[in-house]
């Protein structure tokens, strides 16, 4: 974690939820003069007892300080509170912390341009409990001059990571993490759900079922080391052992309420390549 070293800088924090009332806490315990702005404004109350600084409005608090955090629920809500037409935010960066879509960072993006501001979007890889502890990873993406200004303010709330200088590009990053803990949650889960119903113990499959995941989470380096390289080897397999076993499993699927996992998807892909005669390659060659 970056300690802060520099002088303390003005910051307000909009939307003092879960995250926002952590991160509020954090800059008030990291020095900083923190002005705070909710909707429900019981719900800054304590943050106020704290130290911090109440407005009026989200104009108020934008224009109280020269780096603005939006910890608001979405980008709808985002929007909103940006919406003062004749506001002038120049010189000021605004900080985006929720999760979202490309075309939303994109869309908040051109409103703080034309606010005349410097925008940053950031995708929150923490829980409110670690945040301003080494456990928690904030990705931003933008400008990075803005970035690089606030860069001990910003070290103050976890590990800062810039990630591209798009502004949707920490939010591609946020989504994609996510989904790397879905597919393999989910998978799990149609996994239980199957032998459960088979009569299987589930305390015994779900000790095979942690060593094949260890197998993902080992094999990542190798997976990306591939794809640098764009040379596909087979691994215990090939792709049409691959596939074959992809279509059982598509069948132990079939009409089961969490569904295929979008394994026809793959098989149709894994097919294209051994028509294509690259049969004997690995799977990741689906994505090279
Ligand atoms: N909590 C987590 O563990 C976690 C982890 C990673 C990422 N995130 C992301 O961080 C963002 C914030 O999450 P959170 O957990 O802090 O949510 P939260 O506790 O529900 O807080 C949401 C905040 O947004 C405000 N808000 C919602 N709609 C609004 C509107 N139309 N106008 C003005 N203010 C509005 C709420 O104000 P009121 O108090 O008035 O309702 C509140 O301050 C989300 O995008 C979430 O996906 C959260």
């Amino acid at each position: 974690m970056t300690e802060t070293t520099r002088p303390a800088h003005r910051v307000s924090v909009i939307g003092t939820g879960a995250i926002g009332g952590a991160v509020a806490r954090r800059l008030l315990a990291a020095g900083h003069e923190v002005t705070v702005w909710n909707r429900t404004a019981s719900r800054s109350a304590g943050l106020v007892e704290a130290g911090a600084l109440p407005a009026g409005s989200p104009g108020e608090a934008a224009s109280s300080a020269t780096l603005i955090l939006l910890t608001l629920t979405d980008y709808a809500a985002v929007l909103r509170c940006l919406a003062e037409p004749d506001a002038d935010l120049s010189g000021r960066t605004i900080v985006v912390m929720c999760t979202g879509t490309a075309g939303d960072a994109r869309q908040a993006a051109r409103r703080v341009a034309a606010l005349g501001a410097d925008y940053l979007d950031a995708g929150v890889q923490a829980s409110p409990e670690t945040i301003g502890t080494d456990a928690a990873t904030i990705l931003y993406s933008g400008s990075r001059p803005a970035f690089e200004r606030h860069l001990t303010t910003l070290g103050a709330l976890s590990r800062p990571h810039f990630v591209g200088d798009t502004p949707e590009a920490a939010a591609i990053w946020d989504l994609a993490l996510f989904g790397v803990w879905y597919d393999a949650q989910l998978g799990l889960l149609r996994a239980l759900d199957t032998v459960r119903e088979a009569g299987i113990d589930l305390t015994e499959f779900s000790h095979t079922a942690a060593v094949q995941l260890g197998h993902v989470v080992t094999a990542v380096p190798a997976t990306v080391s591939e794809l640098l390289r764009a040379d596909y080897p087979a691994g215990p397999a090939d792709l049409t052992g691959h596939l074959t076993v992809v279509r059982h499993l598509i069948g132990l699927r079939s009409d089961r309420r969490l569904g295929d996992g979008g394994l026809p998807a793959a098989a149709a892909r894994i097919e294209e390549l051994i028509a294509d005669r690259r049969g004997g390659e690995g799977l990741t060659a689906t994505i090279g």
